[in-house]
């Protein structure tokens, strides 16, 4: 039984699993270019916002180390370019552009281009390594959040593979198996691209943590016949005001948490956070292809033709929310004031 980690860097190479194929297959690809990063984000080989960031911030920074200057400021045009291509792959987590413009920064003193290569890389390895520890801080706070708790129904998969190990909702699970505290995990299937059924039961069984599976029309019924004492969900971007977008599917289970009376957890990094959006309203939300909709397994399950609606997030007022769990601490309401107060800390 082990935790899976879906992003490696060995010996100077990017190694990802290959999340399309889960759970048939445990495939691990190597993304040697720019064009492999921005290809694996957005076909979803990898994805859950800490991980596109990672990844992102390794695909810029195998980019830069080729770009062939003696001169800075060509340098930083390259780079940037490269940032806005790569930042383009998928609009909706933050922690996309997060990482991407923490690298940019992070050569603004450099004196020469080789400098600047030496620390674009090691910035992006720093957002790895830092994530894996906040990913284990998150997991610590939402325990103390679950005590007494152990039926926890969960959506998409914002777990050890879609961060840099351990997840956000799902690391107090992982933790608590570290630590001895069992948990039976509940996870709706996510459609349309089955992120529950195909990642999150398979990163728990992996790990030896009880999950069962639903669909997501089942969440109502069974927060009642099973007795879920919470929902904890990830988050890909929160706005000033709390207002969190996630996987599609999660303001269903939001406002049942509220009709059923039983505490809604959002767990992510501060990464997370867009201060500049002063609330939902604002935040992009990505249409997918209409064949996610239409095609199960290569399979059509609809009219040739059919209209299709297909956003890949929902927002969730920041009022259905219990608590957002962070690395740094829980934020309880008023959020408008305390995400405020917490990030300036941070800083
Ligand atoms: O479309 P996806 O699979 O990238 O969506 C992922 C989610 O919505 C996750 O819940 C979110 O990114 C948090 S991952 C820790």
């Amino acid at each position: 039984m082990a935790i899976p980690l879906s992003i490696q860097w060995i010996n100077g190479q990017l190694i990802i699993l290959n999340q399309q194929k889960l759970p048939h297959e445990t495939e691990y690809i190597t993304l040697n270019t720019i064009e492999d990063a921005f290809d694996a984000i957005i076909t979803l080989k990898v994805r859950g916002a800490p991980a596109i960031g990672i990844t992102a911030a390794f695909g810029l920074a195998l980019a830069a180390q080729r770009h062939e200057t003696e001169t800075l400021e060509v340098f930083h045009h390259y780079v940037k370019k490269d940032a806005i291509y790569l930042g383009s792959s998928r609009p909706t987590a933050v922690n996309l552009v997060w990482a991407l413009s923490r690298l940019q920064q992070s050569i603004n003193s450099a004196k020469t281009v080789e400098d600047a290569k030496a620390q674009i890389l090691a910035e992006a390895i720093r957002i790895h390594e830092e994530d894996e520890q906040a990913c284990r801080n998150i997991g610590g706070y939402a325990l103390d959040l679950l005590e007494g708790r152990t039926k926890v129904l969960t959506i998409c998969n914002a777990g050890s593979i879609a961060t840099a190990k351990y997840g956000t909702a799902l690391a107090p699970f992982h933790l608590g198996k570290e630590l001895g505290r069992e948990f039976e995990v509940y996870a709706c299937e996510t459609r349309p691209v089955f992120q529950g059924a195909r990642l999150t039961v398979w990163e728990l069984q992996q790990a030896g943590v009880d999950v069962t599976l639903i669909t997501d029309s089942m969440a109502a019924h069974t927060i009642s016949a099973k007795g879920i004492e919470a929902i904890i969900v990830g988050a890909d971007r929160i706005a000033a005001n709390g207002d969190t977008a996630n996987k599609i599917g999660t303001l269903n289970l939001a406002i049942l948490a509220a009709a059923y009376n039983i505490p809604f957890y959002v767990a992510a990094p501060v990464s997370t956070f867009d201060l500049q959006i002063p609330n939902g309203k604002n935040i992009p939300i990505e249409e997918r292809s209409a064949e996610e909709i239409t095609y199960v397994a290569g399979q059509p399950i609809a009219p040739k033709n059919t209209k299709v609606f297909n956003p890949a997030f929902d927002v969730t007022p920041a009022h259905y929310i219990t608590a957002i769990i962070t690395e740094k601490g829980i934020i309880h309401p008023d959020y408008e004031r305390n995400i405020q107060e917490l990030l300036v800390a941070v800083k």
